[in-house]
């Protein structure tokens, strides 16, 4: 595999983003992460340089990717805001395809569907109940799915439930079918996100995680 070292972060001043840094902090990654309030971004680090923007923007979505071999993407969906997943991947992947950039992870709900699913009737229960409530998202959602599946860059959609922010770190379980449990905490999640910068398991794969 190509050598990873700096990687663009979409979303990483969100909840679950915080804990992607730290790890990609800790594991000695140089981050550039797109941020569109700065002020309001806690951690300081010589590793991290900052780019003030917004996702739905191709230029700024460019500039953030040029000098990275790798993007990382927690972004998610604010109320009352246009929709984001779908037109963010647009951007990224004719970005990462202008600058030669292969890798890139991004992180979903478990309501995403994809051809190779064996779900289960809790999580369908758990992704019907989305579609019901927030049927705009799960179409952008599932738009963005269908984007990166006709792409020729090296993704992988990790699919997660409910997400714990005050769990300790776990086991985490994956599965390409189904999701293996109703929650996972977001220490998990972040491993589990940084270890796909040296694996290819997953290439253009969805799997669902979860902890027991
Ligand atoms: N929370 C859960 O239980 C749960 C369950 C299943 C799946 N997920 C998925 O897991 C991922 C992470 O979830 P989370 O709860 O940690 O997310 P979060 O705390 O809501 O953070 C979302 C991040 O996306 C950023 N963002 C949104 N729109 C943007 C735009 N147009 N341009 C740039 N940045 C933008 C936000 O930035 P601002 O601060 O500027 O708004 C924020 O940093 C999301 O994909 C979510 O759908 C979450």
């Amino acid at each position: 595999m190509k050598q990873i070292n700096k990687i663009a972060v979409l979303g990483g001043g969100g909840r679950t983003g915080n804990y992607v840094i730290a790890q990609l902090l800790n594991q000695g990654y140089s981050i550039k992460l797109l941020l569109r309030n700065p002020s309001t971004f806690q951690l300081s680090s010589p590793s991290i340089s900052i780019l003030q923007g917004d996702a739905l923007d191709d230029k700024v979505t460019r500039s953030l990717v040029e000098d990275c071999q790798a993007v990382v993407s927690t972004l998610g969906q604010r109320k009352d805001e246009p929709l984001v997943a779908a037109q963010a991947t647009i951007n990224v992947l004719k970005a990462m395809t202008e600058c030669g950039i292969q890798r890139y992870i991004l992180v979903a709900g478990l309501n995403v569907d994809t051809p190779f699913d064996k779900k289960s009737p809790a999580t369908r229960t758990a992704s019907e109940w989305m579609k019901t409530n927030f049927p705009a998202i799960h179409e952008d959602r599932q738009k963005a799915y269908s984007v990166l599946s006709s792409s020729n860059v090296n993704w992988t959609l990790i699919r997660v439930p409910f997400i714990d922010f005050a769990a300790m770190a776990g086991k985490t379980i994956v599965s390409l079918e189904d999701c293996p449990g109703n929650k996972i905490s977001a220490s998990d999640i972040a491993t589990f996100v940084v270890r796909q910068l040296r694996d290819d398991t997953y290439f253009k794969k969805s799997p669902f995680i979860s902890n027991v």
